[in-house]
């Protein structure tokens, strides 16, 4: 009986929908079919639906709308207490063959994992309204570009995906007239509601898939509402499914923020980094610049993706539309320009605190403590309660287009020329503040070796080195070392005199006392000022054996107090440190077993060798 009505009905959500692509109806019908919603709800991604469905969440009690003389048009929502991250031991990549799955994934058969998941998504939306969002990453205008339709049974991920992408009515035309691929992509927080059931603020469920079908290009995310679990354009489409369309394709998928900088003379350069998390891709990317006559604007803070353009040369864009950063640490001092754009509004915060004026707040907001919040888990706090106000995890979900320093090239549909590649990590030890690679395959040796300490917050031992190739450990959708062999490849697809150089970054290592050798932050313009000069062919290095570092003098120290021995141990290659980091990436290297390409591993027995002569 059930299923019958149930079909009758998702017949109907088909007839009465806003698009006659058959492709997308055949999927909304069987997922409507599977999950049995209450009722179908395309998205338009118009400013009055997103205040509808606000107002529905207020009514919900999952968001908090916060005073409109604070945060105009913005809200805090608070998750589940068990739903704070994302869970990367319950995310899968099931490709056809296990192999290329590789080692830095979980994996699963696809046609097995494909029944648990139609057993665990039946019924999954009773009770719910299931909404159908037409999404792209990246230019609707793009020569290429790249749509999927995520269905959720959560409001709160509708308008998050509004903020971090593009959506809606024109994107679901666009895809229509032109028969696009899409990737479906299904989201359920997995609660269904029997009749008469009250529903939670924040509806999730114990059981979490995160699951990847490289070859299908579909995506399958149960069980949970948070961030990275739940807009699945951002991690799981625009990194996982997107770096296996990049391989096939012939481009990049990347964990990387990118930058415009511009010297005093007025010429621009494009530069593009990967760091791992909470090692300061946000911060870089909206730096502001110490040094005179520079100037820094942003384009994007975590995703970027490298094709090879019309001219023989790699060109960047950012495929998201919003920032979905970190809060604690992003305050006042450290980081203004993306408190501007907070400010500005039209934002979604998950896990902050309230303050008692109907604003938020979280820890490094203001040097000032509040005295009295409401913290994130809507217990009363004041300083001394001796528990953090808003969770490490939490997130301010804000347009990039309220950015004030936007480069212009963020609207270019087909992106802009890369001039360099930073990989940069936390160490303590042994990495240079900054050192640029002999050559790509050098630079693609440093990406593949990159590494960031653990620290404090983490659970486990600290100061640990963990690898973190590209920082893509948790994003990589096939195998490691094929993506290795991948990057290798690519060049091939670019003039080689257009190649970006490529340079191994670190702003945390530790001085002779302990402290911080590098000021960091706005004082690392002095060393995008000196990549810029290298790539200008007029800024001095000295040759050792993991590549260039600057000479004392070459790096602009202007207006910096810097003691010499700060500077020297900044900038040192220790040969005894570089010997246990040699054997440390040999380790490293082992796990990558016969698909670590040939020329990766040949690099490492070049850097023993220098290490050693
Ligand atoms: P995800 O968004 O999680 O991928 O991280 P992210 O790479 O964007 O990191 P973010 O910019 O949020 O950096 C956070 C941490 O790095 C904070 O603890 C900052 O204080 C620290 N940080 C950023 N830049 C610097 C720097 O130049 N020097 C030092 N010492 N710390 C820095
Ligand atoms: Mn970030
Ligand atoms: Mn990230």
């Amino acid at each position: 009986m059930a299923k019958n009505s149930s079909l009758a009905f998702a017949d109907r959500a088909v007839a009465e929908a806003p698009t006659s692509y058959g492709k997308l109806l055949d999927w909304v019908k069987e997922v409507a079919e599977l999950t049995e919603p209450d009722s179908v709800y395309w998205v338009d991604g118009s400013q009055e639906e997103y205040d509808r469905l606000a107002g529905e969440l207020v009514e919900a009690g999952t968001f908090v709308k916060l005073a409109e003389d604070k945060f105009p048009n913005s809200y805090a929502a608070f998750s589940d207490p068990a739903d704070v991250a994302r869970v990367e031991d319950r995310t899968f990549i099931c490709s056809e063959k296990e192999e290329d799955a590789g080692f830095t994934n979980n994996w699963m058969d696809p046609s097995e994992m494909k029944g648990i998941l139609k057993d665990t998504f039946a019924g999954s939306m009773h009770g719910r309204t299931m909404y159908v969002i037409p999404f792209v990453m990246g230019h609707l205008e793009a020569d290429d570009p790249k749509f999927g339709v995520e269905i959720t049974d959560s409001a709160y991920v509708v308008n998050s995906m509004r903020i971090m992408a593009r959506i809606g009515t024109d994107v679901l035309k666009k895809m229509e007239e032109t028969e696009a691929f899409f990737v479906p992509a299904l989201h359920s927080v997995g609660a269904p509601l029997e009749e008469g059931e009250a529903d939670v603020a924040w509806p999730c469920n114990e059981t979490k898939w995160i699951v990847h079908f490289p070859e299908e290009r579909s995506i399958w995310s149960y069980g949970s509402g948070y961030g990275g679990n739940a807009l699945l354009g951002k991690k799981c489409y625009a990194l996982r499914i997107a770096s296996v369309m990049a391989r096939d394709e012939g481009w990049l998928a990347e964990h990387m923020l990118i930058l415009k900088l511009t010297n005093p003379e007025g010429k621009s350069y494009t530069i593009s980094g990967a760091f791992p998390s909470a090692c300061g891709k946000t911060n870089l990317a909206l730096i502001e610049p110490t040094i005179e006559g520079w100037k820094a604007e942003t384009l994007g803070d975590d995703i970027t993706w490298i094709r090879p353009g019309k001219d023989g040369e790699f060109r960047v864009v950012n495929p998201e539309a919003g920032y979905f950063g970190v809060a604690p640490g992003t305050g006042w001092g450290t980081n203004p320009n993306a408190m501007k754009a907070i400010a500005q509004g039209n934002s979604i915060f998950t896990n902050v605190a309230l303050t008692d004026d109907g604003g938020v707040w979280w820890e490094g907001m203001t040097d000032e403590v509040p005295a009295h919040l409401t913290d994130w888990r809507g217990n009363e706090w004041t300083p001394e309660s001796g528990t953090p106000a808003a969770h490490p995890n939490s997130r301010f979900c804000t347009p990039i287009d309220q950015t004030e320093m936007l480069a212009d090239e963020y609207h270019e549909p087909n992106g802009v020329k890369l001039d360099a590649i930073l990989f940069g990590g936390r160490r303590k030890t042994t990495i240079p503040l900054v050192t640029e690679s002999f050559d790509w395959e050098d630079g693609i040796f440093k990406g593949a070796t990159l590494s960031s300490e653990t620290t404090a917050a983490a659970v486990g031992a600290v100061g640990v080195v963990r690898r973190d190739l590209m920082a893509m450990l948790p994003f990589i959708g096939y195998d490691a070392g094929d993506y290795l062999e991948h990057w290798v490849k690519v060049s091939g697809e670019v003039d080689q005199a257009k190649l970006p150089k490529i340079y191994l970054v670190n702003w945390f290592r530790r001085n002779r006392d302990g402290g911080f050798a590098w000021p960091g932050f706005g004082e690392n313009s002095r060393v995008l000022k000196w990549v810029v000069e290298r790539l200008e062919g007029t800024a001095d290095a000295t040759e050792t054996p993991v590549g260039f570092v600057p000479t004392a003098d070459s790096l602009d120290l202007s207006g910096l107090e810097l003691s010499a021995a700060d500077l020297e141990d900044a900038l040192r290659v220790d040969a005894e440190e570089w010997k246990d980091e040699v054997a440390s990436i040999e380790e490293w290297f082992a796990r990558f077993g016969a698909s670590l390409p040939a020329s990766i591993a040949g690099q490492l027995d070049g850097l023993r060798q220098r290490v050693n002569g």
